[in-house]
Parts: structure tokens; sequence; C-alpha cells
């Protein structure tokens, strides 16, 4: 069960009878309190929401800008994601969340470069939405297929045999 914290913006939800507003962390702890399942909190963009989220027991946070789609001017995902992971990682609790990442993915390169950064698991919103409404299963099948053949010809030439090879040093930052 989850909570998009960047959803706190929307007006749609507004227009439609069902308000949206920022969450404190109480907020947040009485939301992981009412479930037994695995608590997601999602569209977090920086260290301090992503500490937060992690004293309220998330689970699982995903490091999102909702696809650049709620606030002009946001960061992209893989700006700030080296940042957050080094600052949850360095907490008690945050040692064991896992760290999800989405936002711009679109080929197995980029899918490679979001786990080098630190990502545990590595999301993909709009290329398969789109390929499920114009070409249903054929077209999602296509996709995830284009994905893992990039993601393998990456593994390849960084020489990472596993997913846990892949990690920073492969990776040269640009000016
Ligand atoms: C049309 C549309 C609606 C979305 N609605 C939600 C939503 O209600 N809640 C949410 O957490 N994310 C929502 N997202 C964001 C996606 O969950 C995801 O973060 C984003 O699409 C990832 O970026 P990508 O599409 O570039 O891969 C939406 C994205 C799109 C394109």
């Amino acid at each position: 069960m989850g909570v998009d914290i960047d959803g706190a913006g929307s007006v749609n939800f507004a227009l439609s009878g069902k308000p949206v507003f920022r969450k404190t962390i109480d907020e947040l702890k009485e939301l992981k309190k009412s479930t037994a399942l695995p608590f997601i909190v999602k569209g977090i963009m920086c260290e301090e929401d992503a500490l937060a989220a992690v004293e309220a027991g998330a689970d699982v946070i995903g490091i999102s800008n909702h696809g650049g789609r709620v606030l002009d001017s946001t960061p992209g995902v893989a700006d700030v994601l080296p940042e957050i992971v080094k600052a949850v990682r360095g907490t008690k609790k945050g040692k064991r969340v896992v760290i999800t990442a989405d936002g711009g993915v679109r080929t197995g390169f980029d899918a490679v470069k979001m786990f080098a950064l630190g990502a545990d698991f590595v999301l993909v919103g709009r290329p398969l939405a789109r390929e499920a409404v114009s070409s249903g299963v054929e077209g999602v099948k296509r996709i995830l297929e284009y994905l893992k053949t990039d993601f393998k010809i990456a593994m390849i030439m960084t020489s990472c045999n596993t997913l846990k090879d892949i990690n920073e040093t492969i990776l040269i930052k640009g000016s």
C-alpha cells in the first residue's frame, strides 16, 4: 500500500471532490500503522523527504518526479538519486528500505544508469502505457524485450556479470 506524496498539488483530485494536501511525518506513520502490507512512499526528490519517509516507517521509497508532470523545473531523478541513496543508507532504518527510481527511463541503458546510481528497482511508465494502448500485449512485450536487450548489452560492455556488479564505478560523470 502506498501514497504518492508528489500528488499533493494535484487539482484533478480536488475537482472530483477529493482534496489532497501535504502530509506530516505523523500522518505518514498513521498510514503505515493502518496496514500489514509493505508501505510505499512515492514521489521523493530530496534527502529531507527521504529521511522523513524512512522515519515514518516506509518499507519502500520511490524516487520519482511523477514523470516530470507535477512541478515545472523539477530536477531529473538521476540527478538527485545518489545523494538520496547515500542519506538513506546512512541511517539504521534506511539500510533495509527498498529504493525505486522512475522517470524518463526509455532504454535498457537508462535502466542500468539508474541501478548504477543506487536504485534497487527501476520502473518504466509511459513507454509501456503507450504500447499497451496502441498495440496491447504484443506492444508491451516488444518494449520489454527492447529494454532487456539494451540492458544486457550495457552489462556486457561494462563488465557487469550480475545486478550487484552494477554500481557507480561504471559511470563517467559529465561536466
Ligand atoms: C497519465 C499519467 C498519470 C499518472 N498518475 C499517477 C498517479 O496517480 N500516481 C502516481 O504515483 N504516479 C502517477 N504517474 C506517474 C507514474 O507513476 C510514474 O512516476 C511516471 O510515469 C514515470 O515516468 P515515465 O513515464 O517517464 O517512465 C502518472 C503518469 C502518467 C503519465
